[in-house]
């Protein structure tokens, strides 16, 4: 089956989030399947590394028709482990600092969702399925639909987020849409061109990142205002869960730490007395370290973590934060680093390595989201044996289980409301089951078993484009 996969980012040319390493990693997962062949086009931005843009090859240059105006787009390819990349760029929307955070993404992306459909054209490959991820691609999906630029392809929207929508004045659609009025009301919402909702509207079918987040965005609580649209498509919406690539997050093989280990956590220890040294934090042989590791943003819980922190850094713990974002958490952590030197530290920086040391040297990693449609750290956490601490919510809900210690089940700890003294409850019983040698050994033994590699879900993937492609399946 011809796939071709539209997002805004991908690992490993560009990153700001989990979106990036699903839509670098679901199709090097799906080649594995017999009959699947996935593309993937992106927006080309100046942002990426040179050593990539090195290697793009030009293919041919298009207008694009934005309502009455025209736009002109070049596009370019490059293979990377067996998988072809399609590149779009355009000299006013795409040649600026960083991905994201202009006043006038929503057109940026209008622009990029038209220039994908136009260049279905000009690419050797026909789509059976176009497969966009999260609102910068929900036009794409709606003018796929709309305009069937390739006979009987067929249309699935990943919802990845839904409190990032695209929303703009519906003025644009004059400006930006040569379409006839009759297609405004699938592409609006209260009154605002909508991109995420004109997926939802258009696509085949929609899914998002893990069983339990399908069924939260259905209640207004999670839905930002999309449940009337989502409970209208719900026979056609599913979750699935995401996985990882478990190579590149290997803790025998990854060259970025101190010490490669299989599970043993003398090594561990070795890892963080490296790191405790070189990020000046003295190593304190028995208690147990706390990460955070995560963008600063409220979506993480971090406001529950503000309340208590301070109450449990008087336990014989130590804790390190390690990320960028809001003023407000990243001044807050400087301070707790300030006000206890000898127990915790703050790393307001973003850094792939250094995440990947504190990963192997964690004990616990903490993830208490507000919300989570997936979550991948606390499968990386997994990967790299640490035990994750969790809120009950979305994909952290579908992969953490408490630890139970009548049955010794489970492969973490969680709670379920969002309640700082339920997160506090909970850390303090982690650090009892760690003092526990006997219970904390059985935890180790679960974690050390628990793997969210790609295989089950990209094979629920295959399936679902199957079910689009009844042909296939029949004929
Ligand atoms: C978004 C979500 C996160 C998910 C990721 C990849 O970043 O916030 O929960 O894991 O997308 O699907």
């Amino acid at each position: 089956n011809n796939i071709l996969f539209v997002a805004s980012e991908c690992t490993p040319f560009i990153k700001t989030g989990g979106l990036a390493d699903v839509v670098g990693s679901l199709p090097q997962a799906l080649r594995q399947y017999e009959k699947q062949e996935v593309r993937v086009i992106l927006p080309l931005y100046d942002e990426m590394d040179e050593e990539w843009k090195d290697q793009l090859e030009y293919l041919c240059s298009f207008d694009v028709q934005l309502g009455w105006r025209t736009q002109e787009a070049h596009l370019f390819t490059l293979t990377y482990n067996k998988i072809i990349y399609y590149f779009i760029s355009n000299d006013y929307y795409f040649t600026r600092k960083g991905i994201y955070g202009y006043y006038d993404d929503g057109e940026r992306f209008v622009f990029f969702s038209h220039a994908v459909i136009e260049s279905l054209k000009y690419i050797d490959y026909k789509p059976q399925v176009l497969h966009g991820h999260d609102w910068q691609t929900g036009i794409a999906i709606a003018l796929a639909n709309i305009l069937q630029p390739v006979e009987n392809m067929k249309t699935i929207f990943t919802i990845h987020n839904i409190k990032y929508q695209g929303v703009m004045p519906l003025d644009i659609y004059e400006d930006f849409f040569r379409l006839g009025r009759e297609h405004i009301s699938g592409l609006e919402w209260d009154g605002m061109l909508n991109c995420l909702k004109s997926a939802l509207f258009h696509a085949d079918k929609i899914t998002t990142v893990s069983p339990s987040y399908a069924d939260e965005i259905k209640d207004p609580y999670y839905s930002e205002g999309l449940h009337p649209m989502l409970l209208n498509r719900a026979d056609d919406l599913v979750g699935v869960i995401n996985g990882i690539d478990t190579r590149e997050y290997n803790p025998s093989s990854d060259p970025s730490i101190f010490m490669n280990y299989r599970s043993a956590r003398s090594k561990k220890r070795e890892n963080r007395m490296h790191l405790q040294q070189q990020i000046g934090l003295s190593y304190k042989e028995d208690s147990p370290l706390y990460v955070i590791i995560t963008r600063l943003v409220e979506q993480k819980g971090l406001h529950l973590v503000q309340h208590i922190l301070d109450e449990f850094l008087n336990q014989d713990i130590q804790f390190i934060v390690l990320g960028t974002g809001e003023k407000e958490f990243e001044g807050y952590f400087a301070d707790i680093a300030y006000r206890y030197p000898e127990k915790a530290a703050a790393l307001l920086t973003f850094d792939e390595g250094l995440a990947r040391q504190l990963y192997a040297s964690a004990d616990f990693f903490l993830m208490p989201s507000k919300f989570e449609p997936c979550g991948l750290s606390q499968l990386i956490a997994l990967q790299y044996k640490t035990v994750p601490i969790v809120r009950e919510t979305g994909g952290l809900k579908d992969t953490i289980h408490p630890y139970n210690e009548l049955t010794g089940d489970g492969n973490g700890f969680s709670f379920t409301n969002y309640n700082a003294h339920d997160l506090l409850n909970v850390l303090n019983y982690s650090l009892e089951i760690f003092n526990n040698p006997s219970e904390w050994q059985q935890l180790l033994k679960n974690v050390n078993k628990s793997q969210f590699s790609w295989k089950d879900s990209a094979h629920q993937y295959v399936t679902i484009y199957e079910s689009l492609l009844p042909e296939l399946v029949y004929g």
